[in-house]
Formats: structure tokens, sequence, C-alpha cells
């Protein structure tokens, strides 16, 4: 009979990955080596020996010959929501999962969007400045509710669409603009085309996603179509607008007020000058970068990506990854599970089972996912089975990887 692989349960978490997600993996067994800082490749390859999940942030890079070099890696947890810093065809062809968190910090950006709506309308950046210099100001002159007022969201995603359910309860109108078909939530009126919602928009605030088309999308033109006295905000990413025509539209008195959080040169480390063409300007709200950094983004971040890791470690569920095809399948009682990660060709699904059925060995559950040139089927069988059905299965052409499940 065969016994099951002893799966590797050492987890390296680099760059200060929040307790929550230290407490989680080693609440699922796992043993924890944390550390505060990123690593380089070379100290990175070392210290990969024998673990089986890796978790980062944004700074460690994780280059093919790091994946290539570390045979007992399962996992490699994003404690973040980009995954560029993470060599993903490189880890798919190894059958790595990648896991991050996508939706961790929406509610934080919209929070801050919606303080900075209320703080450019009531124009407090102008009031707060008057005050510390010693200036008592309590003119009602160009401060509004924002009730009544249009909002125009441009970018109806994750983001977007929550900006616009919250606006609503504050009795806000709510326009959106979007290049994909997005379901209007509440009263939001979606509209056809950008131009549209640029003209009859009180404010306008940005939530696109970073394709390259957007680059510079909104500039010289688009400031213009907008309503005279109208705010402007940008909290998705800085190359999508034209600093310099938002600059002009500011000091012409076009637009009454600007938030923005995201820049196209953004300094590295906290010593580094922040330059940017929009510093000084009156009634301009300028954040660094902070719209998801919150301690509950954190912890969130912490607990979704841990949680992926985890069941993936315990239970080969792929849900949400960001590499390989989506299976979840609730583990049989009673069952070993095997986890077989290959090549997306005909035949692959007839051949494991034919395998098993060779073998006496039969099925209690199966799923199956595909995602480009890869497939990923669960397979649920008794506990009584020979060596030689895990051999045959990795011996397969088409097997990337084979892990079995207790
Ligand atoms: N400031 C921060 O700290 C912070 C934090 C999280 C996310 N973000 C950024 O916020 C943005 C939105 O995030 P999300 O999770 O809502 O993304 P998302 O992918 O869910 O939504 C983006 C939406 O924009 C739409 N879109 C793309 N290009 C468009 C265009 N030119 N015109 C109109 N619609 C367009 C897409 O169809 C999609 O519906 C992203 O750029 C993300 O990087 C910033």
């Amino acid at each position: 009979m065969a016994s099951t692989n002893v799966v590797a349960v050492k987890a390296l978490l680099l760059e200060n990955v929040h307790p929550e997600a230290v407490s989680l993996l080693e609440r699922a067994g796992l043993e924890v080596d944390q550390r505060k800082s990123a690593l380089d490749e070379a100290d990175l390859a070392a210290a990969l020996a024998g673990v089986a999940v890796l978790g980062i942030r944004s700074k460690t890079q994780v280059r093919r010959a790091v994946l290539a070099g570390a045979p007992d890696l399962l996992g490699v947890g994003a404690f973040c929501i980009g995954t560029d810093q993470i060599d993903l065809a490189a880890a798919s062809e190894l059958g790595i999962a990648v896991f991050n968190a996508p939706y961790s910090n929406t509610r934080s950006v919209v929070e801050l969007a919606l303080a900075e709506i209320i703080a450019l309308t009531r124009r407090l950046t102008e009031k707060d400045q008057a005050m510390h210099a010693g200036v008592w100001d309590k003119s009602a002159l160009g401060a509004h509710e924002v009730r009544g007022r249009t909002l125009g969201i441009v970018g109806y995603g994750n983001i977007g669409a929550q900006l616009s359910v919250v606006s609503e309860a504050l009795g806000m109108r709510v326009v959106f603009y979007d290049t994909a078909d997005k379901l209007a939530l509440g009263n939001a009126r979606r509209c056809v085309s950008l131009e549209e919602l640029l003209e009859i928009s009180d404010i306008v605030t940005l939530h696109v996603d970073g394709r390259p088309s957007n680059s510079s999308f909104f500039g010289e033109k688009e400031f213009s179509r907008m309503r005279p006295g109208a705010l402007f905000l940008n909290l998705c990413r800085g190359f999508v607008i034209d600093h310099e025509a938002l600059r002009r539209h500011l000091l012409s008195g076009q637009l009454a007020g600007a938030a923005v959080d995201v820049f196209l040169d953004e300094p590295r480390s906290a010593g580094e000058e922040f330059a940017s063409v929009l510093r000084g300007l009156p009634n301009v709200i300028l954040t660094p970068h902070i719209g998801g950094s919150t301690e509950e983004a954190q912890a969130d971040i912490g607990a979704f990506v841990g949680g992926k890791l985890a069941d993936f470690v315990a239970e080969g569920t792929t849900a949400l990854s960001v590499n390989l095809p989506h299976v979840a399948l609730p583990p049989a009682a009673g069952t070993h599970r095997l986890a077989h990660l290959h090549q997306n060709v005909p035949g692959v699904m007839a051949e494991i089972n034919s395998v098993l059925a060779s073998h006496h060995v039969n099925v209690e559950a199966q799923l199956l996912g595909t995602r480009g040139d890869l497939g990923y089927a669960l397979t649920d069988i008794g506990i009584d089975y020979p060596d030689s059905v895990v051999t045959r299965l990795r011996e397969m052409d088409p097997t990337v990887r084979l892990r079995v499940l207790s």
C-alpha cells in the first residue's frame, strides 16, 4: 500500500508579512520562519531549501532561477495586490501556485476617496491651513454639501462599484463610464461615453486598471471637457493622467480642486523627496499612494493570502490562484487526494482514470479545471492503493506535478 508523500511544511515569510498570516499558517500545521526584510536572489535561493510556502510583499523578486532551484516549493503568496515581482510563467511551468489579495484593500480606497470628496467640496484643506496660520475665516463661500451633487466614476470595477453604493447613501447622484459592460448598482446610471460623464459630473474620480492603453488616457482634452468648478480625483494609477494638464486647469480655476494619491515617479524610500508639479496648489490633496494602506487592509491581506496558502497545502484547492486553474473540492472523508497538475491536452483524464481502474482503485470524487496550457484535477480515492499508482501517474507525459494529500 502506498504511503502519502511527506509534504514539506515549512513556510518562509519575508517583508514583515502581517501576524494574521503567521498564526493562520501555524494553526494549519506549518512551521513558519518569519523575516522582516526582503532577500536578494542569492539569499532567497539559499533560504528556500526545504521550504513549501514562500510569502512576500512587493520588494522580493522571485525569478525563474530561484523557482527552478526550489523543488520543495509548492506555493508563493504575494501579500499585496500586484504580482509583477513573481515570474508567473515559470511558476506555472513548475506547478507552483501563486496567490495574491486582489480585494483586500478595496474598501480602504473607497473610504479615502469619500473623505477627499467631502474635504474638497467643503474646501477643508484651505480652512485647515488658514487656522494653523492663525486665520479665522468662517465664510461659506465655495463650500458645498455633497448631497445632490453628481459623482462621475470612471472605471466601475471593484473599487468604482463600491464607491458608487456608498456615495448614493450620502445622497449623491452617481453616473459611471466603463469600457466593459457593467451592471449599474442602486440608482447609478451608465454613461454611453466618457465625454457624457465629464459634461454632467460635479466630481470626476478615476478607478480604471493599469492596462498599457490607459497610459495618459486622461489629459488636456478630458480636463477641458469637465464642468467649470468641478473636482477631480485620481486614486488608481499615476500614469493614467497628464499631471501638467491637471495643474493648468487647477491654476486657471476651471477645476475647483483635486485629490491625487498616485504618481508616475513615486519615491522609493521615505528619505527621497517627493517631486510633483501639483505641490503647493490650493485645494489640492496629495497623499503618498496610501489609498489601500490601512491596518484593516493589511490584516485582511494576511488572512486572505495566508488562508489560500494553507488550503492549497492541506487540500490542494486553487480557488483564486493567480496562475493555476481554479479547482476547489471539499475533501471526502476517509480518502486520499491526488492533486494532479498537467498539460491541458486531450486524454489526460482518461489516462488518470485508466491508471486508477487498472489498479482497482475507486474514485470517490473528482474535479477538473483548466486554464490556458494547464489542467488541474483533484481526485479523492480510498486509502488502500498500491505505490505503483503514484509512480504511473507521475510518469504520464503531460504530468507537471503530482501531490498526494491525506
Ligand atoms: N491608491 C491605491 O493605493 C490603490 C489601491 C488598490 C487599487 N488601486 C488601483 O485602483 C484601480 C482600480 O482597482 P479595481 O480593483 O477596482 O480594478 P478593477 O479591475 O476591478 O476595475 C477596473 C475597471 O476599469 C475599467 N476600465 C479600464 N480601462 C478603462 C477606461 N479607459 N475607461 C473606462 N473604464 C475602464 C475596467 O473595465 C474595470 O471595470 C487599479 O488601477 C488599481 O491598481 C489603487
